[in-house]
C-alpha cells in the first residue's frame, strides 16, 4: 500500500491546526496507515457486529435498486475498522473501544416545534417504519470515499411521525453523552455531545436515511448504533452516529464541528469539488482501500435528487 505517499493533505506544519482540534494531518495519516495494515491483513479477525442485537431478524432487508453505485461496495473488513466517532478517540481505529457502548435500552428522545413529541425506545420505532438496503456513497471532509451498503428508513418518516409545526425550520439532531463509556467525551475541549443540523427540505429529501444496519446485519456500534444518519451529498461528519435525539426548531443548529472551528467546518458542508478546504483541495477523493484517486463530484454526484435544494441561497456557505 502506498496511499500514504500520495497524500494531498501533507501539508507544512505550520498550516496545521493545533493537536487538539479536528482532523489533524497526523491522525488522517495515522488512519491511512491503519486501513493500509487492514489491506495487508493485519488487525481485523472479523468483521465486528451486533450480534446480541434484539433487531437481528429484520436484516437483511430487501435492497432499494433505485440507489445504486458506479463504484464498489468497500469491504466491511475496511469500513469497520477505519471510522470517524470521537467519542471513542480522535484516531480511526476506535471499533473495539466502541464496544463498550450499550445499545439498549436505546430511547430516542423527539422533541421541539412538533405535534407528536415523544419518547421512543429503538425497538418500537422500528416497528413503525419498513427497512431498506441502499448503497451510498461516503465522502469525508479529509477526502477520502467509501461505498456502503446501509440499512435503514427515510428521515422523512421520523418527521412524518413527528409532525413539526409550521413554524419549525430546522432538525436538530444530537449524540448520548456518557463521558463514563465513552472515553472521548472526557475531553473537555470538544463541545460534547456531538449535534448536528438539517433544514427540514433537507430533513425530508429523499435521499436523507436513518441508518439501522450495514452488510446485512444491525449496524455495528463503530459505525454509530443503533441510529445514526447518512446524507451522502454532504461531508461525512453531518452523518451524525448513534443519535438520542431530534429537536425540532426555527434557529439554525450550531453543529459539533461548526462550534469547534467554524472557519472550516460550516452548517451546509455540501460537497463541491470547487470549494477547497482552507487546508486541502478537495477536487479529488482517494477511495479506500484502493487507494486510487478520483475527481470528486459535486454533491458528491447526488445532484439530481439535492441541488434544488439550494436554488437561490448562493449567498451562504453551501460548500464548507
Ligand atoms: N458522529 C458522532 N457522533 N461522532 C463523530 O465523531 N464523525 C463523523 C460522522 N459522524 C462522527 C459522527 C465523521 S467526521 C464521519 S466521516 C463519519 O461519521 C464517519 O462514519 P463511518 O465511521 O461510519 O465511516
Amino acid at each position: 500500500m502506498n496511499i500514504i505517499r500520495k497524500r494531498g493533505w501533507e501539508l507544512p506544519e505550520s498550516e496545521a491546526t493545533p493537536e487538539a482540534v479536528f482532523f489533524n494531518r497526523r491522525s488522517v495519516i495515522a488512519g491511512l496507515a491503519g486501513a493500509g495494515a487492514l489491506l495487508a491483513g493485519g488487525g481485523f479477525s472479523r468483521p465486528a457486529f451486533a450480534e446480541e442485537d434484539p433487531s437481528a431478524s429484520l436484516y437483511p432487508a430487501s435492497r432499494n435498486e433505485a440507489f445504486t453505485l458506479d463504484r464498489e461496495i468497500t469491504p466491511e473488513k475496511v469500513t469497520s475498522m477505519y471510522n470517524n466517532f470521537y467519542e471513542f478517540g480522535s484516531h480511526k481505529q476506535i471499533a473495539s473501544a466502541a464496544q463498550a457502548l450499550k445499545i439498549r435500552p436505546w430511547e430516542v428522545q423527539i422533541d421541539g416545534l412538533c405535534d407528536n413529541p415523544q419518547t421512543i425506545g429503538i425497538d418500537d420505532l422500528l416497528k413503525k417504519v419498513s427497512l431498506e438496503e441502499r448503497l451510498y456513497r461516503l465522502r469525508c471532509v479529509e477526502a477520502w470515499a467509501m461505498a456502503v451498503p446501509w440499512t435503514g428508513f427515510p428521515l422523512a418518516e421520523l418527521v412524518r411521525l413527528a409532525a413539526p409545526k409550521a413554524g419549525a425550520k430546522y432538525l436538530r439532531m444530537e449524540t448520548f453523552l456518557d463521558p463514563d463509556t465513552a472515553s472521548g467525551q472526557r475531553a473537555s475541549w470538544y463541545p460534547w455531545p456531538y449535534v448536528e443540523g438539517l433544514t427540514i427540505a433537507e430533513a425530508t429529501n429523499e435521499l436523507a436515511f436513518l441508518v439501522t444496519g450495514v452488510y446485512g446485519k444491525p449496524l455495528a456500534k463503530q459505525f454509530g448504533a443503533p441510529l445514526r444518519l447518512a446524507v451522502p451529498w454532504k461531508y461525512g461528519f453531518k452523518s451524525i452516529k448513534s443519535i438520542t435525539r431530534f429537536s425540532f426548531t426555527e434557529e439554525r443548529p450550531v453543529s459539533f464541528w461548526e462550534e469547534v472551528q467554524a472557519a472550516e467546518y460550516g452548517f451546509w458542508a455540501n460537497v463541491n469539488p470547487e470549494v477547497p478546504h482552507p487546508r486541502w483541495s478537495q477536487a479529488s477523493e482517494q477511495l479506500l482501500p484502493s487507494g486510487n484517486r478520483v475527481p470528486t463530484q459535486l454533491f458528491n454526484g447526488y445532484g439530481d435528487y439535492v441541488a434544488d435544494l439550494y436554488k437561490g441561497m448562493e449567498g451562504e456557505k453551501l460548500y464548507m
